[in-house]
């Protein structure tokens, strides 16, 4: 059988990635895919808890390293228990964030070395890497709020990150869009500030001439 798609979702905290992820699984499914999501850092028992310790605010004296260690600690885990396999019976994946995530948050936001974050990968994921990415693109000022305002809506306790402030988080958009520019034809750039079906409609355009 062959290999399924690999797609992946990546974008600054609060760019919409999730809903829209959720949104283009339920369309692949009504047009008869089969459907694996998963998410970074997560996906599987291991990676919860890897999760639990990377966006706690209350381990704000982790280190870069270790949070790069963890990232791929998680990733790692993921594509072992999770990702190759769906791949192998030719599913298609779709992924919330993955090694780009690092490459932008721990590369251009910390100032990690890439060729290091590369390694990692290599060691970690093997030869997986995304046929297609989405890149949903949105300023940091707009995303950082909306970030913040669901954490503080939901009460969520994944809060380590928003931390960060928002030269760091512009650090890490132009990091996004420049491996978009490097990698046009596997990175596809939307734009995230319309409306959630005229976004989800410009995802499926990007994604139906792949599948
Ligand atoms: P999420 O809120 O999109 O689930 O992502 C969790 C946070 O983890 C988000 O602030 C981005 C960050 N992150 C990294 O810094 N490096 C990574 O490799 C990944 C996957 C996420």
């Amino acid at each position: 059988m062959a290999r399924g798609l690999f797609l992946t979702f990546e974008g600054i905290d609060g760019c919409g990635k999730t809903t829209q992820l959720a949104l283009l699984s339920e369309r692949l499914r009504e047009a008869g895919h089969d459907v694996l999501e998963t998410v970074e850092p997560g996906g599987t028992d291991a990676g919860r808890a890897i999760r639990g310790i990377l966006l706690d605010p209350r381990h704000h004296a982790l280190s870069a390293r270790t949070e790069l260690l963890l990232y791929f600690a998680s990733r790692a885990q993921n594509v072992t228990e999770v990702i190759s396999p769906a791949l192998q019976r030719g599913a298609t994946v779709l992924c919330d964030r993955f090694t780009d995530s690092t490459i932008v948050y721990q590369g251009a936001g910390r100032g990690l070395d890439e060729a290091t974050i590369l390694e990692l990968h290599r060691i970690a994921c093997g030869s997986i890497f995304p046929d297609l990415t989405i890149l949903l693109d949105v300023d940091a000022e707009t995303s950082l709020a909306r970030a913040r305002s669901r954490n503080r809506e939901t009460g969520s306790e994944e809060t380590r990150m928003d931390d960060e402030d928002g030269a760091f988080f512009a650090r890490v958009r132009e990091g996004y869009l420049r491996l978009a520019a490097r990698e046009p034809k596997r990175i596809r750039v939307v734009d995230a500030r319309g409306p959630v079906d005229v976004v989800a409609q410009n995802v499926w355009e990007e994604v139906n001439a792949l599948v």
